[in-house]
């Protein structure tokens, strides 16, 4: 929660709808003391920010300095929090492989406490500092290891949803759930852990996770299913991501119609449901996660470093189907949802040059997936993803290079260069395609500073 009312002045940038980005060169947005948005205006002619506010006199004052603006904090739909210290460690396997060799011995070393607490504080910290406000987490099978998670997202102060992995089956002997009792039993635990810490679910939220249709029984998967309609708690999981992982699905479940009928049989596809990767679906299942309003998490740069496929994204949104990004940390190999965001646009690019123009995805648009898209997955329009009055004020500070260019600044502003003659939305499309976490010189949620750069000034 924010200590006291805050104004944010100068430029702010946010997505109005999947094609608009709204940007105001001299505006200012006022946040209670609950962190939630009050009021936004668009043009304020005096840049202290009081003019027309009564009651607003003792705000503290954020102004953005000339070359600064204002943007939602960016939402993680899918990110593995116990495979960080694997990003960019994967050689040359793919997915099945990759988990076996590279995977799973590091998830099942999270019986370890000490271990579990070094690598969640860092990859918390490391996501906020990129200007992640929210991250759809998976853990792993570790009860204590995943409410450690939960606890460190709270005191860090990110928005989270946090899971405790189910695999009961195709997993090694030394990292799997007992059966599926245990496995439901298990991620009981870990719900009941975070309604002790944030009974509402106001920043925290468990979530049901079968890992995928090949580590759970069906019998698993039955009861998560059985779970998420008792609770009403949020579920997660991998779909479509690989060739060889979607035929070892027929193999596994003979009887189901497609790898998303798995799902839709156990109960686990509804609106709640956050399906990463969906690169290989057919007709049927488009239609059928379209008919269940189930969500996408779109995971590009995994899906490039597994060699997985390249995700028809166009063909999703054209439907009607709501996608956000994941990082997909390790697969992925950033933590980064900026960097998610311009790989998104290159896959779109690559897919362009096979199934045509139409394909490409604009600037405006990975934005948006990387905001509004992802509050949509997450179940969290009305809360986050923009700045609308009744939201949270869940935001990053971007600061980008100095007109003169003379890399003398007080901040390092890295590889976005700016020559004078930019206008805001250009400055826009030079942070997606050369910007970084550099860029990202603070970061709030719910009104709280989450995160500043050592040189950051208010
Ligand atoms: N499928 C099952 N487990 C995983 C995982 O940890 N990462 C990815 N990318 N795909 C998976
Ligand atoms: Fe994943």
């Amino acid at each position: 929660m924010a200590a006291r009312k805050a104004i944010y002045l100068g430029t702010f940038a946010h997505c109005k709808t999947l094609q608009e980005l709204e940007i105001c060169p001299n505006g200012a947005i006022g946040v209670d003391e609950m962190g939630v948005i009050a009021f936004v205006d668009r043009h304020v002619k005096d840049t202290s920010g009081l003019e027309f506010r009564p009651g607003w006199e003792d705000a503290e004052i954020v102004a953005a300095s000339e070359s600064s603006f204002f943007f939602p904090g960016f939402i993680d739909t899918h990110i593995h929090a116990s495979q960080y210290p694997n990003a960019g460690i994967f050689g040359n396997s793919t997915l099945l492989d990759w988990l076996n060799i590279y995977t799973f011995p590091l998830e099942g070393s999270f019986t370890s406490l000490s271990k579990a607490s070094r690598i969640y504080n860092r990859v918390v910290s490391r996501t906020l500092s990129h200007g992640t406000t929210t991250a759809t987490y998976h853990a792993t099978i570790h009860v204590p290891a995943t409410n450690l998670l939960a606890d460190i997202c709270k005191q860090k102060g990110q928005r989270a949803f946090v899971g405790r992995v189910c695999m009961d089956r195709m997993s090694p002997d030394y990292y799997r759930d007992e059966n599926p009792e245990t496995a439901v039993r298990d991620s009981r635990a870990c719900i009941e852990h975070v309604r002790s810490i944030d009974p509402k679910f106001e920043l925290i939220t468990p979530v049901i996770t079968p890992r995928f249709a090949p580590s759970c029984s069906e019998a698993s998967l039955r009861g998560l299913g059985e779970l998420h309609e008792e609770t009403g708690v949020p579920c997660q999981t991998h779909i479509s991501e690989n060739k060889s992982e979607v035929a070892l699905v027929k193999e596994l479940f003979p009887k189901a119609k497609s790898y998303t009928h798995v799902y839709d049989d156990c109960g686990l596809l509804t609106s709640k449901m956050i399906l990463a990767h969906a690169v290989y679906l057919s007709e049927e299942e488009r239609a059928l996660i379209k008919t269940r309003d189930a969500k996408i998490s779109h995971c590009p740069a995994s899906n490039t470093a597994l060699t997985s496929g390249a995700a028809r994204i166009r063909d999703l949104l054209d439907r009607g189907i709501t996608v956000g990004l994941g990082t997909d940390v390790s697969g992925g190999y950033s933590p980064s949802i900026l960097e998610e965001a311009r790989q998104a646009m290159l896959v779109s690019r690559h897919v362009a040059m096979q199934d045509g123009d139409g394909a490409k995805l604009s600037t405006e648009e990975v934005l948006y997936l990387a905001t509004r898209g992802g509050a949509r997955v997450v179940g969290l329009e009305d809360k986050i993803g923009g700045f609308e009055v009744g939201m949270d004020w869940d935001a990053q500070m971007v600061r980008l290079g100095t007109v003169s260019g003379d890399g003398q600044g007080d901040l390092d502003t890295g590889l976005v260069e700016l020559f004078g003659g930019e206008d805001w939305s250009e400055c826009v499309a030079k942070w997606l395609y050369t910007g970084d976490d550099r860029n990202t010189v603070a970061v709030w949620v719910k009104g709280r500073l989450v995160h500043q750069v050592a040189t950051y000034r208010p």
